[in-house]
């Protein structure tokens, strides 16, 4: 039988680290540390100046990958880019990362869009064509620039949100990796969280910013991300207690603490890169995951706990052997 297992992460922040009171200093805001730091976690994010696009910072994550994995570019055979902030609405940024990778093996490139979730659906998807034996060696890519559609008038968004991107080299393996996978979506709450805009004419109709009901997407999302692992974990045949590390979408450390002690697993079993990093979206998991791995925090052999949810609403989740 074949298996997908993750040989490789990479991730990429661009810039310095941009702290809350510099945040609220270049846009005036009507916030403070304090504030920011006791109901988010967060006190620092990166922001991608102005001529970088996703397909930039999917780059650098992703020549990290491949390097950490040992291949070279033309050894994929896929590259799915989970984004909600492509460079353009098309071609997509999977498309312009394989050129600019120089992979020149006329294999499928493609973007996924599942807002924060992304990256566990791309997870997903790239799992499926490895175990379905059409695949062998998948470049997954969770890459965002948020910071393109924030309204720095909105203290209630724009102190959440930083850009980067992560990725993972997902290769068919004769021994397992991704154990179980579970992918959810319920689009009549599209109204919680969406940048309803579009263009048209040559011009943005609609609303071109991030929109949220912030109340709201906290408890669909604690309530989702238990439900999500626990029914994961179920499919994998394991318990909370297995999991060496949890890894969460990174959107708030109440939202983190409250997961983790939903599944009984102490908050030192999950990894927290919100503080460092605000809210990447679909970059958020990989980040998490590469950082902890270089660090070496997480080690071969550990079973992790990988879960998003976001936008649409979406959720998804996968049980790994790393
Ligand atoms: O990937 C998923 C994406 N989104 C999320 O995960 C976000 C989930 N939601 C949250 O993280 C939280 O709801 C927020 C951090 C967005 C807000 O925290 P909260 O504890 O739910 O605050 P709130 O919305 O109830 O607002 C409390 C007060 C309000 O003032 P009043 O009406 O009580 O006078 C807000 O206007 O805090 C005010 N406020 C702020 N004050 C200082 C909102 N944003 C700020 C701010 N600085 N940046």
């Amino acid at each position: 039988m074949t298996f997908a297992k993750i040989t490789g992460t990479g991730s990429y922040l661009p810039g310095k680290p941009v702290s809350n009171a510099e945040l609220i200093a270049m846009h005036g805001l009507d916030s403070s540390d304090e504030w920011i730091i006791a109901r988010t976690g967060i006190r620092f994010r990166h922001l991608a100046p102005a001529n970088t696009t996703a397909s930039d910072l999917a780059l650098e994550a992703a020549r990290r990958a491949l390097g950490a994995a040992g291949r070279q570019p033309n050894d994929l055979d896929m590259i799915i880019v989970a984004t909600s902030t492509p460079d353009y609405i098309f071609p997509s940024t999977a498309a312009l990362l394989q050129a600019k990778l120089g992979v020149s093996n006329g294999s499928p490139a493609f973007d996924l869009q599942a807002v924060c979730s992304g990256f566990a659906y791309a997870l997903s998807v790239a799992e499926k064509f490895i175990r379905s034996g059409s695949n062998r060696c998948v470049l997954v890519v969770g890459a965002e620039v948020f910071s393109r559609i924030l309204d720095w008038k909105d203290r209630g968004t724009c102190i959440l949100f930083g850009d980067g991107a992560g990725a993972i080299m997902l290769e068919a393996s004769d021994t397992p990796g991704i154990l179980a996978t579970a992918l959810h979506a319920d689009g009549s709450h599209h109204k919680m969280l969406a940048v309803p805009g579009q263009i048209c004419g040559g011009q943005p109709t609609g609303d071109p910013f991030l929109r949220m009901d912030g109340q709201a997407v906290f408890k669909f999302a604690v309530k989702v991300l238990a439900e999500v692992a626990e029914e994961v974990l179920a499919a994998g045949g394991m318990t909370a207690g297995q999991i060496d590390w949890l890894i969460p979408h990174q959107a708030n450390i109440r939202i983190l603490q409250s997961t983790a002690k939903k599944l009984g697993l102490p908050i030192e079993k999950c990894v927290v890169a919100v503080d460092r990093h605000g809210n990447t979206s679909a970059a958020s998991i990989p980040l998490a995951l590469d950082e902890s791995v270089r660090a070496g925090t997480i080690k071969r052999g550990d079973t992790l706990l990988l879960e998003g949810v976001g936008g649409g609403f979406t959720w998804g989740a996968a049980l790994v052997k790393y």
